[in-house]
């Protein structure tokens, strides 16, 4: 772990330690993969303003979601398949988050059940929910959800159909993996894998067996599975129909243009996840980062406005910040912690953004993350 200085090095790493299908599923995007790229290059559109001699030795990065006080303005996104990464992937992810006390979501498509990971850990987590065909088993993981006192509800509206990933197909992902010639023989090329992964514990495939077990769902061919489950007749009586199931808090996630913030609020919800489920779905659609600004104002603190997307470094979580979101999330530099060492590698991670937060805000001038505003950046017009 010594030589891991940055989310790419933890990028890099996870490419050799994984196989082929699985590191491609993670790190791919949909089609050309335009916004994945943009979604992190746009980040570099943005300058600081370097301000000196400011007496910053007393520093805070804490900050409060929906009422309630986290230690980092950032947490983790829901990915499914986590538990592939790493024996018992969520489990030691929401361990990690407890400890370091930032939020924690859970995929619908996860391995572990929302059962087994409430019982690991009192820590409440946030439960990410999609809206299946069968409404009937959707009403059902929500009142689960509750049961397991998850203590928000993550709506994500930008599914009503999957982006295709070339690569995925190209590999016939699917799960568990499917031993074609190609696969067995990159799989037997990660001996590490291999042995990591015998040692899972939970090994029921909780919430992912009981979701393939609706109709058409065989364990094979994820994408074909997620074309024949996802639901593209759903609309924003859904998302009514939701908030009224759901008693907690309820956040909406895939939100990109000020219009459906607004269609969002007035739904009911608590917060707004800016977001275009890191370029894997319609690409070719603007970076979060470009689009956060518009939505922000939009919003106009009426709910909280959280960003994901193509954060890599602290400093993105900064640029993020300052262009109007309350909160971050990260997806792929999660997974890529997971997979390099399991707790070491996230504890890697978080102390990598921390740190590249904590010293960019010094030579920022910053004392205190709830300062950051477009004051902070040297041309936030650029998004504006
Ligand atoms: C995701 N994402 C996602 N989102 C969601 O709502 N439910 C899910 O099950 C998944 N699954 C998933 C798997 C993988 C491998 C990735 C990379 C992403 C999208 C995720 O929550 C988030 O929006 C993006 O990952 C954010 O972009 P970055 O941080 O990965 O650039």
């Amino acid at each position: 772990m010594d030589i891991v200085t940055n989310v790419e090095d933890l990028r890099k790493l996870s490419r050799k330690k994984l196989p082929k299908s699985l590191f491609d599923y993670m790190d791919g995007g949909s089609y050309n993969e335009k916004t994945l790229t943009e979604n992190s290059s746009d980040f570099g559109e943005l300058y600081f303003k370097q301000r000196v001699m400011v007496n910053v030795s007393q520093k805070n990065l804490g900050r409060s979601l929906m009422g309630r006080d986290y230690a980092l303005p950032f947490g983790i996104a829901p990915t499914g398949l986590a538990g592939l990464y790493y024996p018992d992937g969520e489990i030691v992810a929401l361990k990690a988050a407890a400890d370091w006390n930032i939020p924690y979501t859970l995929s619908t498509v996860s391995i572990c059940s929302m059962e087994q990971l409430a019982e690991s850990n009192p820590y409440p987590y946030w439960f990410q929910l999609y809206i299946m065909k069968d409404r009937g088993f959707t009403e059902m993981l929500v009142q689960r959800a509750q049961a397991a006192k998850c203590s928000a509800l993550v709506l994500t509206v930008d599914l009503p159909t999957s982006g295709q990933r070339h690569k995925d197909l190209k590999n016939g992902l699917s799960v568990p993996l499917r031993m074609t010639a190609a696969n067995v023989l990159n799989t037997l090329g990660k001996p590490g894998w291999l042995f990591q992964m015998s040692r899972t514990r939970n090994r029921s495939f909780g919430n992912l067996k009981e979701i393939l077990s609706q109709p058409n769902g065989n364990m094979t061919g994820l994408a074909e599975w997620c074309a024949s489950q996802y639901d593209d007749s759903i609309d924003w009586r859904d998302v009514e129909w939701i908030r009224r199931l759901w008693k907690g808090k309820l956040i909406i996630k895939g939100v990109l243009t000020p219009e459906d913030a607004r269609k969002a609020i007035d739904s009911g919800c608590d917060a707004i996840v800016v977001s275009n489920h890191g370029g894997r779905q319609l690409d070719g659609v603007r970076s979060t980062i470009s689009s956060l600004n518009r939505i922000a104002r939009a919003v106009d603190k009426q709910v909280e406005v959280i960003l994901d997307g193509g954060i890599r470094s602290g400093q993105d979580v900064i640029k993020s910040l300052a262009m109007g979101a309350d909160f971050c999330l990260v997806g792929r530099p999660y997974l890529y912690g997971l997979a390099c060492g399991g707790r070491a590698g996230l504890d890697k991670l978080f102390t990598i953004l921390k740190n590249e937060m904590e010293t960019s805000m010094t030579l920022m001038g910053l004392k205190d993350v709830n300062d950051i505003d477009m004051q902070c950046l040297d041309n936030p017009l650029r998004f504006a």
